[in-house]
């Protein structure tokens, strides 16, 4: 299954916030969308999970998802949303409660969806009784307990500590390693863009336009040798020369909302 976006452009009344963006995601791929504050990253993730309808240009999905998919595109927020007053297991089975699949089916998809995050010995705690990090897991069980084709990532580490957003980096590529989910994964951080992404779309300044597709040519597990950190750094500085004048004018920009 691959998301196509094709041509989109987005208007808030007058506020142009996206100009005719075009890419496509294949199976199995981790697009980084990157680009100043402000520039419709959000709103395009929005658009591509069909949360909103663009003003023109559409998003599309190509191929069928996988047989086993529950919900093809998922969305993972930085915010993690998760229900306060539910422990973690009844959090991660949420998103089953209407899917008509028997009770032993749904403990069945929990049970894999906290193992692969590390959170079967956390079923019964509450969100408030967890780091941020681990609360951040459960936003990811609980995404992969519908077994997506494609994770919709909104900024999902920029809540946590450098140290925490260093193992939930770990967590993403061990996840992504089996290349059985892709994943569009929006982000201001150009460390996480290069770790994670096979190709990285740049967008300008609002509106947002692509500038620039930059295709990372190493897989996820050679860029964690430490002999790769130079050519990772190099790629983050290529990025850094593409936004830092549009990163300043952005946070220049008076709003006169
Ligand atoms: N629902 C909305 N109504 C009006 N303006 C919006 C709405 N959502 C976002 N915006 C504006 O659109 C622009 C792009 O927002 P957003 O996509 O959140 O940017 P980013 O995620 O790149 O920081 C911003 O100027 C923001 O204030
Ligand atoms: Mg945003």
């Amino acid at each position: 299954m691959d998301l196509i976006a094709d041509h989109i452009s987005h208007r808030f009344g007058v506020l142009e916030v996206l100009d005719d963006v075009s890419f496509a995601v294949s199976a199995g791929e981790v697009v980084a969308i990157v680009g100043p504050s402000g520039c419709g990253k959000s709103t395009l993730l929005s658009i591509l999970g069909g949360l909103l309808q663009s003003t023109a240009g559409t998003a599309e999905l190509r191929g069928a998802p996988p047989a086993d998919s529950l919900n093809p595109l998922t969305f993972v927020f930085q915010d993690f949303a998760l229900l306060p007053w539910c422990n973690v297991e009844d959090n991660v089975a949420f998103p089953l409660s209407h899917t008509g699949l028997s009770a032993g089916a749904r403990g069945a998809l929990v049970d894999d969806a906290l193992r692969r995050t590390g959170l079967s010995d956390f079923r019964a705690t509450y969100p408030k009784q967890l780091s941020g990090g681990m609360r951040q897991r459960v936003g990811i069980a609980r995404a992969l307990a519908v077994k997506p084709a494609m994770l919709l990532m909104d900024e999902p580490l920029s809540a946590l500590d450098s140290q925490t957003r260093e193992l939930l980096m770990e967590d993403f590529i061990r996840l992504l390693a089996d290349g059985a989910m892709g994943a569009v994964y929006v982000t201001h951080n150009l460390e996480e863009a290069v770790r994670l992404a096979d190709r990285i779309v740049v967008l300008s300044r609002r509106p947002g336009r692509i500038r620039e597709v930059v295709t990372i040519p190493m897989t996820r597990g050679q860029r964690s040798d430490v002999n790769a950190r130079g050519q990772l750094l190099a790629l983050q500085d290529q990025l850094w020369s593409l936004i830092r004048e549009e990163a300043i004018d952005a946070e220049r920009e008076v709003q006169h909302a």
